[in-house]
């Protein structure tokens, strides 16, 4: 488990995104409860934000990709609209303690990213 926040650093209704040694995750807390997931959309594998720290939906109900608009549950990370129709959002594994949350990253975050620039 690795430190990500801590919990009181994600307001209420709202999300944040995070970048842990490289992996992008979003942190959403929504009635006292914190959902966190991959920051990759399921439909083309990208990043589901424009700006930093938008991920909700103008009713701040959905997590919205900002690419093609797919809509996500945020307590199950299920896709109810878009490109990626049913589809789910990969969640992370997460642990609360002393307010720290701690993270545990899949195998396929933590292995180096393969992407590199070509121009
Ligand atoms: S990349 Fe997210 S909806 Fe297309």
């Amino acid at each position: 488990m690795q430190p990500l926040c801590l919990i009181e650093d994600i307001d209420e209704g709202d999300a944040r995104g995070f970048n842990l040694n490289g992996s992008a995750i979003i942190a959403i807390k929504k009635q006292g409860e914190l959902y966190l997931y991959q920051n990759s959309c399921p439909h083309r594998g990208i990043n589901l934000e424009w700006q930093p720290d938008q991920f909700l939906d103008p009713d701040r109900q959905l997590i919205q990709c900002a690419s093609h608009g797919a809509l996500f549950l945020i307590e199950s990370g299920q896709c109810v609209q878009g490109p990626c129709f049913g589809e789910h959002l990969k969640p992370i594994k997460f642990s609360v303690q002393d307010k720290q949350v701690l993270v545990e990253l899949p195998d396929t975050l933590l292995s180096p990213n393969p992407q590199a620039g070509n121009d």
